[in-house]
Parts: structure tokens; C-alpha cells; sequence
């Protein structure tokens, strides 16, 4: 089924080899049901939706207040440094560098730079000379206030912060975490830092119309009212139980029914190299909401045509596991002509008068048939353009869509168990106290695998 709708618009058509619509039928009363409670007000998982209304629900008084501080660090500083990792980060680089200008002289901007989302000295060493020269602020976004690789990154910048500010230097931090718990919360109490708070309902990979995304954003000049706009309207229209109605539910539904059927591997392709971050905050929203009780489609990403020299080969005549969602940008804000020229040196004249976007629709033309004919089951989602009202639309619909695909597969979309293993290893491994029995355990494993 094809809706089309002039923002934004989902085509199935060619699914039916595929599943048929007797067996999407099967899923109707499931998905129903599935949706109503999630919207109750009783919902067993109350404490993490959240995320479902903060667009039609928006907080003025927070939203005049973000644009009020980010307002004064554009106007006073170079550079905002933000410091946080995973839903922390991903939603505020996706949108910033879907709407940036791949090669920008502009001076005068301040730029977002990002921290806290790796553990490398080289690159905290680094960011700290790139910022030497230029006036700072600090956004540093922990919900849970403990998590690692943040935590190391603000301790450096602060103690920055601290050498190079003095005491103005509380002025240019500002926290985004938890309005009652955690560490930074402390922090913000006791010290006074100015800050906004991560609704407790709200978990990290679904934060990022709160301000955890929308203070880095509005410092960036991205148009947060916009993006909210663009994410109320989808609210609207992704409301409706019945998935005929709701393409959110069809979406996930249409992906549930293929892994069911062994295409357990969900390529996000565009060929709009600025979505690549969008890509990433995809991929964490439904691996680490999916990815569970050994369930879950694994999600990556590509950027086409790039990366049709490159593993194109395999999603056209590899292993058939994989389908493929195309994103595809409708009209191009900024675009290229191919003019003729006169002794046709390249043989490109029957080019004339196309543009690139002409070229990289026809090529997304090209890509989605061939790789239909190979085997691979491909969904086109569509949006008009790029801009934050179609974006805000964007996140959104994969939001609701992940939290019906995750529920219909039988897992609680809003944890990630899993990640906690390897935080554990790392905090004994560190010495952390608490953790000394299974220190002595990895380290024995350890030392049978590298001794
Ligand atoms: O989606 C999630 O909950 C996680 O990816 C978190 O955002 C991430 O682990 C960072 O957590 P915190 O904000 O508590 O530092």
C-alpha cells in the first residue's frame, strides 16, 4: 500500500513477492491492541512513554529557556562543546549535520563539537587544542549521570574549563540530566550550574525532542520550533490503531514479517550523504531497542551511490538475508546542472540539462530495481525535503514504528540489558569498588585467552 501524503509518504509495492495481505490481516487485532496500550494512561511501561506527546505537548516555559541561554552562548561563544554518548548525542549530530553545509566558511556560527561518545586520549587532546583559541561553552547530557565514557570526557573538560575560566567558568557548563537523580543532578544542586532536565519518562535514544537534542540544536541555529512542528504533525498522523491507517504500524509490521521469514539484517540507505548521522541515531534507536532475547533485526546503514563500489556487490548477490529501506529526499534545496560542452571530450552530452539530483534519483531508480530483481526486499520512505519540519516527522515515525516493532516481537523496547555486561567488565576490570569478585573472575578468564 502507498500513502502519499505531500510531506512524507511510505511505499510498500514491492513487499508483495514477498508477504501478502492476508497475512499482514493477521496482525491487525495484535497491533491494535498493542497500540492502545501504549497510549493508556495505565500502560505497564507508563514510565518510559514519555516520549510519545512531548511534540503535541510541548513545554513553552522550556523551550523559551533553551532558546534564551542558546541565544547567549551564540552570541558570546566560538564553540559549544557537548558531551554525553548514544541517546545522549546521536539525536542532536543527526539533525545538526543533516542541515549543515557540507563545506561552511561561515564565521560567526558557533559550532557544535561533540565529546564523551569515545574513550580516545588522542581525540579529547585534540579537541582541547582545536578549542584553544576560540571562547567555549560546555553542554555535558547524562541522564543517568554515571555512565563512563561522558563521565572521563567531563572530568578533563572541566578541569579545562576550570584552568582557563576560573570562576566564570559555571557560568559556560551547562547540565542535562535526570530532574531527580544522578550524579550531575547533585552536581546542579549543590554547585549551582544552570540546566535542563531528561523528563524521567523519556529514555535516552527517545530523547531527542527534549532538551538533550534541542539545546545543542538551537546553539547550532537549527530551527527547534520547526523540528517540533514537524514531529506534532506526525504525532497526528501516526495516532490511528489500525495499521492501514497508521504507516508507523505498517512499517513495523512489514519488517517484523520479513524477519520472520529469515531477512533478519535491515539496510537504511540514502543517497543524500548529510543523512548518515540520522543513520546512526536510527540504528541505535532500534538495535538497542530490538536487540534482545536473542531477537532483534540487526540494523546498518549505507550511503549511496559510494557505497555501491563497495558492498553493493554483496546486497545485490549476497547472502539473501538482508532487505533495504531507501530514504529518499523528494526535492533538493541546492542542486547542479550538466551543461554541454562543445567538443564532448567525456561523452556526457546526452546529459544535458539533468541535474545531479536528476542523476541521483535515477540512480536510486536504478538501485532499488536491481536489487529487487536480486532478491532483496526494499521499502522507499520519502520525504518532500530536507528541512527541520521534515526531519522532526522523520524521528518521530521511526520512534512510534520502533516502539510497535519491538512490542510485536515480544520485547520491552525501552531497556538494553545487554549493554550493561560490558559495563560491568569494564567498571571490576577498573578496580571500581564493589565489583572485586568479578574482578578476580575476568581477569582469570583473561588471562587463558592473551597469557
Ligand atoms: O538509549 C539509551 O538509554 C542509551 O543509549 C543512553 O542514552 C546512553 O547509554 C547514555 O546514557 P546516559 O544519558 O545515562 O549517560
Amino acid at each position: 500500500m502507498t500513502v502519499t501524503k505531500q510531506a512524507f509518504s511510505l511505499n510498500f509495492s514491492l513487499l508483495s513477492k514477498f508477504i501478502n495481505e492476508d497475512e499482514k490481516n493477521k496482525y491487525t487485532n495484535i497491533i491494535s491492541l498493542i497500540h492502545e496500550e501504549m497510549h493508556a494512561s495505565t500502560s505497564k511501561d507508563r514510565d518510559a512513554l514519555g516520549w510519545i506527546e512531548l511534540a503535541t505537548k510541548q513545554n513553552k516555559e522550556e523551550i523559551e529557556q533553551i532558546l534564551a541561554v542558546a541565544n547567549e552562548i551564540r552570541s558570546q561563544s566560538a564553540v559549544l562543546i557537548v558531551i554525553g554518548i548514544g541517546g545522549s548525542y546521536l539525536g542532536a549530530k543527526a539533525v545538526q549535520d543533516a542541515l549543515t553545509p557540507y563545506f561552511s566558511k561561515k564565521s560567526g556560527e558557533t559550532e557544535v563539537i561533540y565529546a564523551g561518545q569515545n574513550m580516545s586520549g588522542a581525540y579529547i587532546n585534540q579537541l582541547l587544542q582545536y578549542v584553544d583559541d576560540r571562547e567555549v561553552y560546555v553542554n555535558v547530557i547524562s541522564k543517568s549521570g554515571t555512565t563512563l565514557e561522558p563521565a572521563i570526557s567531563f572530568r578533563v573538560i572541566k578541569s579545562y574549563m576550570e584552568k582557563r575560566y576560573g570562576e566564570e567558568m559555571k557560568n559556560r557548563i551547562i547540565l542535562t540530566t535526570d530532574p531527580e537523580n544522578g550524579l550531575l543532578r547533585k552536581l546542579a544542586s549543590d554547585a549551582g550550574y544552570r540546566n535542563f532536565e531528561v523528563p524521567a519518562d523519556v529514555g535516552g535514544r527517545f530523547s531527542v525532542l527534549t532538551p538533550v537534542g534541542l539545546f545543542p540544536l538551537a546553539v547550532g541555529g537549527i530551527d527547534i520550533q520547526a523540528l517540533l512542528d514537524g514531529a506534532k504533525q506526525a504525532t497526528n498522523d501516526l495516532m490511528f490503531s489500525n495499521y492501514k491507517e497508521n504507516e508507523a504500524y505498517e512499517y513495523a509490521l512489514s519488517r517484523y514479517l520479513l524477519e520472520k521469514k529469515g531477512y533478519i539484517i535491515e539496510i537504511m540507505a540514502s543517497f543524500e550523504p548529510s543523512l548518515r548521522n540520522v543513520f546512526e541515531w536510527w540504528k541505535q534507536l532500534f538495535g538497542e531497542s530490538e536487540g534482545k532475547d536473542e531477537k532483534g533485526i540487526f540494523p546498518v546503514s549505507v550511503t549511496y551511490t559510494t557505497d555501491l563500489h563497495s558492498i553493493g556487490q554483496y546486497i545485490q548477490a549476497g547472502k539473501r538475508q538482508i532487505f533495504e529501506t531507501i530514504l529518499h529526499v523528494r526535492n533538493q534545496q541546492e542542486d547542479c546542472t550538466i551543461q554541454s560542452v562543445e567538443n564532448n571530450f567525456d561523452q556526457l552530452n546526452f546529459l544535458e540539462d539533468k541535474t545531479f539530483h536528476d542523476i541521483n534519483t535515477i540512480a536510486k531508480n536504478s538501485s532499488i530495481l536491481a536489487h529487487y530483481d536480486g532478491g532483496v526486499p526494499v521499502i522507499q520512505v520519502e520525504i518532500d525535503k530536507l528541512d527541520e519540519y521534515h526531519l522532526g516527522y522523520l524521528l518521530y515515525f521511526f520512534e512510534k514504528a520502533c516502539a510497535m516493532s519491538a512490542y510485536l516481537s515480544g520485547v520491552n523496547p525501552f531497556d538494553q540489558p545487554g549493554v550493561e555486561s560490558y559495563k560491568n567488565n569494564i567498571f571490576a576490570l577498573l578496580n571500581k569498588p564493589g565489583y572485586e569478585t568479578l574482578k578476580d573472575e575476568l581477569e582469570e578468564r583473561l588471562s587463558e585467552i592473551f597469557d
